[in-house]
C-alpha cells in the first residue's frame, strides 16, 4: 500500500531536536515532503548549519524512516539555514566573500573594489556590499558618490535596487548615513542595517557577492558568520608586523567554533613601493616576510602581493579602480588575484 505523507509526519514525530526540546514536526522544522514509491525527500529547517544537530537529526530522521517504512526506501534529507529560507533576496547568491582586514587604512577597500571589478572583468556577476559604517568608501572608489539605490516593491515589500557601475551592484552603508552620524550608531543598529543591505536588497543572481567588513572583530563579523552562508574571507593586511598581529585576530575569529567561516587567503597590500621614476625597482619599505609567516601559521596561501604605487590610490579616489585599466600591471595583479581566489574556492 502506498505511503502517504500523514504517515510519514507522523513518523517523523519520533524525530527530536534536542536544543528545543521537541520534536522536528512540532517545531515546524519540516518542508518540501515529498512521498513517492521508493523514496522521501525533504528539507528540515535549522536554525543554524554548522551545528552538530545538523547531522544528528538528519541521521536519526534517515533511521526512523527507514525503520518505520523499509530499508529499501531512500531518504533525501536537505538541511537549509532558517536564515537562507527566510532571505529569499539572497537564494540568487552563489559565493558571499568577505574582505576583512585586522584595522583600518591597510587598503581593504580598495583591495574589496579592485577585486569586485576583477571578478567582473573575468566573466562573473558581481556585487559589492560596503558593511563599513564607520568609514564607507566604496561609493568614492566606485564614482558613485551622492547617488541613491532605486526602490521597487515586491508582494507589498519594499526592496532597494544597487546601483551598477562597471559591471558591479553597488550597495553601501554611506548611501543611507552621514559619517558624523554613523559614530552615534550602536552595535543593534549597525547589525540591522548591515540585514537589510543583505537580504532587503534586490540583489538578484550573483557569482559573486564581495563584502568590504568593517575592520577588526566586530558585531558585524559575528552576524555575518552566524546568519549568513559565508563562501570563504580573503584577509587583507599590510606588510608590518603590528598590521598581521591585528589580521591574526580577525582571522581567528572567522575559525572559532560559532562562526568556522573558511579563510581562503591572504592579500599583501603596499607590499613594496615602487618609485614612479624607475618603476622596475622595488623598495620593501614596511618590511619583508610577516605576510608569509602568518600565511603558514593559518595554512593559507598568498593570494597576491599589491605593491603601493600612486595610481592604485589616484584611482580609487577618482572613482575609476584601477583594475579596469587594461594596461596598468596592477590590473593584471588583480586578474590574477582573481584566478588564485578561484583555485582556491575549488579547493576549499
Ligand atoms: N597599494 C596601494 N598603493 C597606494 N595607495 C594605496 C594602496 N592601497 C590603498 N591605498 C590608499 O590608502 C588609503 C587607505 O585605503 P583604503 O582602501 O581606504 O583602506 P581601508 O579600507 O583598509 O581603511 C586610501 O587612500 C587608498 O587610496
Ligand atoms: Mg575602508
Amino acid at each position: 500500500m502506498a505511503i502517504t505523507k500523514e504517515q510519514v509526519i507522523n513518523a517523523l514525530k519520533q524525530v527530536i531536536f534536542f536544543a528545543k526540546q521537541n520534536n522536528i514536526v512540532d517545531l515546524n522544522m519540516v518542508d518540501d515532503l515529498v512521498v513517492n514509491e521508493n523514496e522521501i525527500s525533504l528539507t528540515v529547517i535549522f536554525p543554524k548549519l554548522a551545528d552538530h544537530s545538523v547531522n544528528i537529526v538528519s541521521n536519526s530522521i534517515e533511521k526512523t524512516l527507514k525503520g518505520e517504512f523499509g530499508e529499501q526506501m531512500a531518504i533525501k534529507v536537505t538541511p537549509v539555514a532558517e536564515k537562507d529560507r527566510e532571505m529569499g533576496p539572497l537564494s540568487g547568491v552563489k559565493n558571499i566573500i568577505a574582505v576583512i582586514a585586522g584595522k583600518g587604512g591597510v587598503g581593504k577597500s580598495t583591495v574589496a573594489a579592485n577585486l569586485a571589478v576583477a571578478l567582473a572583468k573575468a566573466g562573473n556577476t558581481v556585487g559589492i556590499l560596503d558593511a563599513d559604517i564607520m568609514g564607507p568608501s566604496v561609493p568614492i572608489l566606485f564614482g558613485v558618490e551622492g547617488e541613491q539605490p532605486g526602490i521597487i516593491e515586491r508582494q507589498g515589500k519594499s526592496y532597494m535596487v544597487p546601483l551598477e557601475k562597471y559591471g558591479v551592484r553597488i550597495l553601501s552603508l554611506g548611501f543611507f548615513v552621514k559619517s558624523d552620524q554613523a559614530l552615534m550608531w550602536r552595535g543593534a543598529m549597525i547589525n540591522k542595517a548591515f540585514n537589510q543591505l543583505m537580504t532587503d536588497a534586490e540583489w538578484g543572481n550573483l557569482d559573486f557577492l564581495v563584502i568590504d567588513m568593517p575592520p577588526g572583530t566586530g558585531d558585524i563579523q559575528l552576524t555575518l558568520g552566524q546568519s549568513y552562508k559565508v563562501r570563504g574571507t580573503v584577509l587583507v593586511t599590510t606588510p608590518q608586523r603590528v598590521a598581521t598581529a591585528d589580521v591574526r585576530r580577525a582571522a581567528l575569529m572567522c575559525r572559532q567554533d560559532k562562526l568556522t567561516i573558511p579563510l581562503l587567503g591572504i592579500v599583501e597590500n603596499m607590499a613594496y613601493f615602487i618609485p614612479p621614476d624607475a618603476p622596475e625597482k622595488k623598495y620593501y619599505i614596511f618590511g619583508k616576510g610577516q605576510t608569509e609567516l602568518l600565511a603558514a601559521e593559518l595554512k593559507i596561501p598568498v593570494l597576491g602581493s599589491i605593491p603601493m604605487v600612486g595610481a592604485i590610490a589616484e584611482s580609487g579616489d577618482s572613482g575609476n579602480p584601477i583594475a579596469l585599466d587594461d594596461n596598468s600591471p596592477i590590473a593584471r595583479t588583480f586578474a590574477q588575484l582573481v584566478i588564485n581566489l578561484q583555485t582556491e574556492l575549488k579547493n576549499s
